[in-house]
């Protein structure tokens, strides 16, 4: 094969400048040429540490040898149906997802995060027969109508009415929290008083992160979701949980909401499920399923149900169930958070480090004169420099918080590794 030697770097970003639409800020200024394991490659060699999983997805690593064996294999075999045709790999995904969730065995693929919650949302807006859908002001479920009007974080500007009858309540914030003093459940019973008087009796859902990744790596306490769920059930609504972050093992329990004990009426996966290639579903009780089927629910896509990501979702769940990963985020996880404590005792910066197993969150507060924003905008680059892909959240309330989401497949000394940059780059930009 005859392979085009790769663009020298100043005239591959001559051309990047030139087309490509630009969906969220700057590009970062470091372009991989391949990627394994936990680590990114350049066509200069230059390796980085792959400390978001790609886009917090890659909780394999990247170019798992069961992953590319299943997708040449599959696409080889079976790619992509006719949407009213099921297969073998589709109902092996559902059963297997089932399993784990035996109280949402109904179940639908689908490609990304912002589909399965819009799915969610309008599953459950069809089966209550109401339509005001409830967030956290910091939230993030997507870029599609209905999840972009439940999307509280960004992205509200400019693009004129979103869906009537959305509402936002703040997620409790332990480190800054809004009312100093306050109780989260307190907060929570004012927060659902307002709620009950802005809304027209029409409550449908609440949709929620158990941990708000994009804003700011907020942990919702013990017993949140218990209380959320008895507001919810008050109301006649249905409890959405959006797990594309923190589902499959990521926090050290195959499902974040098993910490709480609580089973929600909808339960939205992607990113991890497909570790990094495009897979979601959306999962739902019996009875939801049920009174869906008699009222018509149509969710109909080019991509529902395609027997090739689903192949690939059933190798992740035989791949994390077999190779224990939730228990080695738990264990793993606890050796990051010890490793970004001891950060935070020696760098006045470090204000706050949080999160469960391997979906932690490092706050910094400002020091020295210098902003939180300043000081982390200056540590991420410097940590890429160094050899350390790691990426910063902004949120009104919360400063500026650095998300650590490693795969779950890295190694103890991956983790030492990925601790000593980001000390070396702190280091550099507090000097
Ligand atoms: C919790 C959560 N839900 C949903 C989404 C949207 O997923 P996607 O970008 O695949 O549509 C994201 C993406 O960042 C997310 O973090």
């Amino acid at each position: 094969m005859n392979h085009a030697a790769p663009p020298s770097d100043s005239v591959l970003w001559a051309k990047a400048d030139r087309h490509l639409l630009r969906y969220g800020g700057d590009f970062v200024r470091y372009v991989p040429a391949r990627a394994e394991g936990a680590f990114l490659y350049d066509t200069a060699g230059k390796k980085v540490l792959d400390f978001t999983s790609g886009q917090m997805s890659a909780i394999l690593g990247h170019s798992h040898p069961e992953i590319v064996a299943v997708v040449r294999e599959q696409v080889a075999k079976l790619d992509h149906l006719f949407s009213g045709m099921i297969s073998e790999p589709v109902v092996a995904l559902a059963e297997a997802l089932a399993a784990l969730v035996p109280d949402l065995p109904k179940v639908m693929l689908l490609s990304t995060g912002g589909e399965a919650n819009e799915a969610a949302i309008r599953l459950a807006k069809l089966v209550t027969g109401k339509w005001e859908i409830v967030g956290f002001a910091q939230s993030w479920h997507g870029m599609t109508g209905g999840a972009a009007a439940a999307t509280y974080k960004a992205g509200r500007r400019g693009i004129g009415p979103l869906i009537p009858g959305s509402y936002a309540i703040p997620a409790p914030n332990a480190y800054r929290p809004r009312f100093p003093g306050i109780s989260w459940q307190q907060e929570l019973d004012d927060s659902f008083d307002l709620l009950d008087r802005q809304c027209t009796g029409n409550l449908a859902a609440f949709i929620a992160e158990p941990i708000l990744s994009s804003g700011g790596v907020i942990d919702l306490p013990v017993g949140y979701l218990r209380a959320l769920r008895q507001k919810c059930t008050e109301r006649g609504m249905l409890l959405i949980l959006d797990e594309a972050q923190t589902g499959i093992g990521r926090t050290g329990l195959m499902f974040a909401f098993e910490r709480d004990g609580v089973v929600p009426d909808i339960l939205t996966l992607s990113k991890t499920l497909g570790v990094g290639l495009p897979l979601a579903a959306v999962m739902t009780s019996d009875a939801i399923s049920a009174e869906a089927d008699a009222r018509d629910y149509l969710f109909l896509t080019t991509h529902v149900n395609d027997p090739l990501p689903a192949a690939v979702g059933v190798k992740v769940l035989e791949i994390v169930q077999r190779d224990r990963l939730a228990e080695r985020a738990a264990s793993l996880g606890a050796r990051l958070a010890a490793g970004l404590r001891g950060l935070q005792q020696r760098h006045a910066c470090v204000g706050d480090v949080r999160g469960r197993g391997l979906l932690l969150g490092l706050e910094f507060d400002a020091a020295n004169g210098r902003s939180a924003a300043e000081i982390s905008d200056a540590v991420t680059d410097t940590a890429l420099d160094l050899g350390l892909s790691a990426n910063i959240v902004r949120g009104a309330v919360s400063g500026a918080t650095m998300r650590i989401a490693p795969p779950l497949t890295v190694n103890e000394a991956e983790i030492d590794l990925g601790v000593e940059l980001l000390d070396a780059a702190i280091r550099r930009v507090m000097q």
